[in-house]
């Protein structure tokens, strides 16, 4: 862990001891679904070649590379996560592209002691998993220079994201919900799809200039209805309750997957298993 905190939250511990080798099993959907979200706002992005950016929850480090590219050898990227075992992958990947504008670091984006020395701040479905999310949106904006731009995508609801929702509905009719003491990866996928609320959590961390845009994106949630199955009762809210479950979802096994499999097999196409998602592209500024 970063050299800057005494100890993790609850919540790091569980992306490093429950998530990581299921974000790891599954990157393909992960990484190749997230990007569908990411590509279409890339182009519109407040960055320009020299500057520096800070790349929060950046995982498997994709978005990083994407960007050190963008601000070329004059800018610099770098991406924080609390997982040690993303960051193995993204300086291996960030090595073999030959990108050398970029490092990364273990730590907790809540709390880690940021310089203000970055030109833009993004975050591709990092944010919403902060446990105080005013303190780390805050900790974002010390991040920047004044006049500095922050971009994050996060999930709009649960209703609007039938690729998570539909999972939960099915899994449901098995298992009970979890309880209030679930083991979880924070306040969840979900926490920032309110836009009144995220603007007066931006307004209380100090950005100026918040906007909101909507984006729809098809998403590849497996190669196949086994692999989406699989995918679905290891992460997100469905892998929350078969996982809260413990032995009844053990025993329930067979009758869950078989209605899964029927339910998510309406949806294949020739690229796999593909269902609608909906996210927000959410931008502010750290004041002049
Ligand atoms: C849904 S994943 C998104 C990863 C990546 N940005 C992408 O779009 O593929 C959320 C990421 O946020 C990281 N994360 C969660 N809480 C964090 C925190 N407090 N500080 C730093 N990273 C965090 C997780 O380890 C994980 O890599």
């Amino acid at each position: 862990m970063s050299d800057t905190q005494e100890g993790n939250t609850e919540f790091v511990d569980f992306w490093n001891e429950i998530l990581v080798p299921k974000f790891v099993k599954y990157r393909h959907i992960l990484v190749g679904g997230l990007t569908h979200h990411s590509a279409k706002i890339f182009p519109s992005l407040n960055v320009r070649e020299g500057d520096r950016v800070l790349d929060v929850g950046c995982g498997f480090g994709d978005t990083a590379i994407q960007l050190a590219r963008r601000v070329g050898p004059s800018g610099s990227v770098l991406g924080i996560d609390c997982c040690a075992v993303f960051l193995e992958t993204a300086r291996k990947d960030a090595a073999a592209a030959g990108v050398d504008n970029i490092a990364f670091i273990e730590g907790d984006a809540q709390l880690y002691r940021f310089e203000p020395e970055y030109d833009f701040c993004f975050s591709r479905f990092g944010a919403m998993f902060f446990e105080n999310p005013v303190v780390g949106l805050k900790n974002m904006r010390r991040a920047l220079k004044p006049g500095g731009t922050m971009t994050m995508i996060v999930w709009r609801a649960i209703e609007d994201n039938p690729w998570l929702g539909l999972p939960k509905e099915i899994v449901l009719k098995f298992l009970p919900p979890s309880g209030e003491d679930a083991r979880t990866c924070g306040p969840g996928p979900f926490s920032m799809a309110n836009q009144e609320m995220v603007t007066k959590q931006l307004e209380i961390a100090g950005y100026d200039g918040i906007e909101f845009e909507r984006i729809d994106a098809p998403l590849m949630v497996g190669d196949s209805p086994e692999d989406a199955v699989g995918f679905q009762l290891a992460v997100g809210p469905a892998g929350e309750v078969y996982r809260e479950a413990g032995a009844e979802a053990k025993r329930r096994h067979g009758e869950i997957e078989a209605a899964l499999l029927t339910e998510l097999g309406r949806y294949a196409n020739a690229e796999g298993i593909v269902m609608d998602s909906s996210s927000w592209k959410i931008t502010a500024r750290n004041p002049e």
